[in-house]
């Protein structure tokens, strides 16, 4: 480039190499981006939903924690499958979450009771007896890691109750600090006793705590069963019952997701088929939904079920993509297999589980969706048949879960796991996890990609190795890695980065997105990274060479631009990589109309290895600057370890 007619900034940092060209080609062909590039993929890990996004603050709410999968058993403290998978140490105790308070000469006790059960899917509930009340005697439940209380916001306490005769009740329901010795809120509950009944109130705590508690006090000798113990803020997302943590769910709205995967990843296969997502048993009234033990080692209510998911997507403004079981659990951890007889039974779970997602309210299962609250059908698009599944068991279902949801719903998408399933879908799924030398070296792997093949969905992506838990050298990896992805847009059409969030106090997967504890969020830079990327995306790819072309490692600088239709910006993305200033001359060719303004977006920090912790949550944020652009070519400085997007406008 041989005049520089803008110079839009010049960063002071020692520049190590000479300039990077880089010529955005306007004129040339230009490739569509997808509309659906950038969405997410939610599973129930790390606490996602039960103890994360999933509003219920009491922990082990329905006494179901202790089930264990069809057929296994434990070894010691680990977990062993009938088919002999081994997993990471369960709750061992079925009362978890839950003790017993006595002070002041009372006695009592606690037990996990099997008679008369709430109803069927819900088995256990739990026995309180109290022989001497003394000053204070009762239940604790401390939550997920401690509840957060908020002043004056109001929290609303439901649970089932049943004694043996009818009999005087007084319950007192506190919302306490960790020790007991504050006291925030309290109402009280009275009656009759008698058969289960479920009781309900409100409480509003006069001061703020994150790691608060409930308490249950009984004030004379007395036994009685308690189930379904659940507590909500009443401000969840959109003021839903049953709902949704709202900081959550508004760092996802962030991100402006095109789609949402669900219900996995791992857990729709299980650990074995009992243990797979059962999407009929996470709908309908939460005291009759049935828990799953989860293979990553938690339970889980399915209080966030298949209802919910959908409503979230529905939402977030996001199609829903919904992942079933393909007739066998996790290939990853010994997989059982569905006798072929048994197979049409699976089908119909999928079939069932479109039905009640877009059939119309006078289907068996669109009626369910309207007794459910929500007549109109959701915004399901696809459906993937199976999650990293593979091998014979795979191609022989696959055909017959395409064919019948394919003749029964022309209209969805359907997505397979792998390329050579047949009949072809119009997406392939593929998952890429990784450390960051990897990411750089996959830059172009889609520019090599069969044209002739199946369109691209990459379902799962992380660079997830070597990098703490979540540093910004994974986070420029993956900007690296999806603006290959970006200039692919003829074959790829959608992306989600895995897994999703993380509870900081139980974390069964190394890196992931977003972390929480009880009321604090943490945005890891890949998700600074993920959103810059889903808020600036073009809608179409403009031709871009650099000089020198990117080698696939970490000392290139790489970069895309695109054409965004609607302002008429051109914006262009830019990955430094390395530890040093690279300076960039960029020329603008076949634009009609000459960009003014340069709106500039930078992701940067002096060290690689930083990460945004929940304590430390804002150490590599985006920052933001303006600059006048006067020509069609200018020279621009990339700072040590970053990601720039410039969004060039005419105006
Ligand atoms: O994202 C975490 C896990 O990685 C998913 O459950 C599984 O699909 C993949 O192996």
């Amino acid at each position: 480039m041989k005049s520089l007619l803008a110079v839009i900034l010049l960063a002071p940092t020692a520049l190590a190499q000479g300039p990077v060209e880089i010529r955005i080609d306007a004129a040339a062909p230009r490739i569509s981006v997808s509309p659906n590039l950038y969405g997410i993929f939610f599973e129930e890990i790390n606490h996602s939903g039960e103890g994360g996004i999933y509003a219920e603050m009491v922990l082990n709410r329905d006494f179901e924690i202790g089930n264990l999968p069809q057929g296994a058993r434990w070894a010691g403290n680990l977990l062993r499958t009938k088919d002999d998978w081994q997993e990471r140490k369960w709750f061992g105790n079925a009362l978890h979450g839950w003790k017993l308070t006595a002070e002041g000469g009372a006695h009592g006790s606690l037990k996990l009771e099997t008679e008369n059960p709430l109803n069927a899917n819900n088995p256990h509930s739990m026995r309180v007896t109290v022989k001497h009340a003394g000053t204070r005697a009762g239940v604790v439940n401390s939550g997920f890691f401690g509840m957060n209380l908020v002043a004056g916001e109001t929290y609303e306490l439901s649970f089932y109750l049943r004694t043996e005769n009818r009999e005087h009740l007084n319950i007192k329901a506190q919302l306490e600090s960790a020790s007991g010795h504050e006291v925030y809120a309290s109402a009280t509950v009275t009656d009759a006793g008698g058969e289960w009944r479920r009781y309900q109130c409100t409480l509003r705590p006069t001061l703020s705590d994150p790691n608060g508690r409930l308490t249950l006090l009984i004030d004379r000798p007395q036994t009685l069963w308690l189930d379904v113990v659940s507590l909500f803020p009443h401000a969840t997302y959109r003021n839903r019952p049953n709902g949704l943590r709202q900081d959550l769910v508004e760092a996802l709205a962030q991100m402006r997701p095109a789609f949402l995967r669900f219900p996995g990843g791992a857990v729709v296969g299980g650990l074995n088929l009992d243990n797979r997502f059962q999407w009929r048993n996470s709908i309908g009234d939460i005291a009759a939904r049935k828990g799953t033990m989860n293979l990553w080692g938690y339970y889980s209510t399915n209080g966030l079920g298949f209802h919910e998911y959908l409503q979230l997507a529905e939402d977030l403004g996001a199609n829903a993509l919904y992942v079933c079981n393909p007739g066998f659990s996790d290939n990853y951890r010994h997989a059982e297999f569905a006798k072929p007889e048994d197979v049409p039974a699976f089908v119909q779970e999928a079939l069932d589980a479109i039905e009640y997602a877009v059939g119309p309210v006078s289907s068996k299962w669109g009626a369910e969706r309207a007794k459910n609250g929500h007549a109109a059908p959701f915004r399901l698009r696809y459906v993937e048949i199976g999650n990293e599944a593979t091998g014979k068991a795979y191609l022989e279902n696959y055909k017959v879960f395409f064919e019948a949801i394919h003749a029964r719903y022309p209209d969805l998408i359907l997505v397979s796991n792998l390329r050579q399933a047949e009949p072809r879908a119009p997406l392939i799924d593929d998952h890429m996890y990784g450390s960051p030398e990897k990411f750089f070296a996959e830059h172009a792997r889609y520019d090599r990609a069969d044209r002739s093949g199946p369109q691209v969905y990459i379902g799962e992506y992380a660079s997830n190795s070597g990098v703490g838990e979540g540093n910004l050298m994974a986070a420029l990896s993956e900007a690296v890695y999806m603006i290959g992805l970006e200039r692919n847009s003829d074959v790829v059409k959608m992306a989600s980065y895995a897994p999703l969030f993380f509870n900081v106090n139980d974390i069964a997967w190394p890196v992931n997105l977003i972390g929480f504890d009880s009321s604090r969020v943490v945005l890891r830079s890949s998700y600074h990274v993920q959103k810059l990327f889903a808020v600036n995306r073009p809608d179409e790819v403009l031709r871009t060479t650099l000089n020198p072309a990117p080698r696939g490692d970490a000392g290139s600088v790489y970069a895309l631009a695109g054409f965004h239709k609607g302002t008429g910006d051109v914006v262009l993305k830019a990955v430094n990589a390395s530890g040093l200033a690279r300076a960039v001359n960029v020329e603008l060719a076949g634009l009609r109309v000459l960009p003014q303004q340069a709106r500039v977006i930078t992701l940067a920090h002096a060290d690689a290895a930083a990460e945004n912790t929940i304590d430390e949550p804002v150490l590599i944020v985006p920052a933001e600057s303006r600059a006048q652009i006067t020509g069609p070519q200018f020279s621009y400085t990339l700072p040590p370890y970053s990601v720039t997007v410039m969004r060039l406008s005419p105006r």
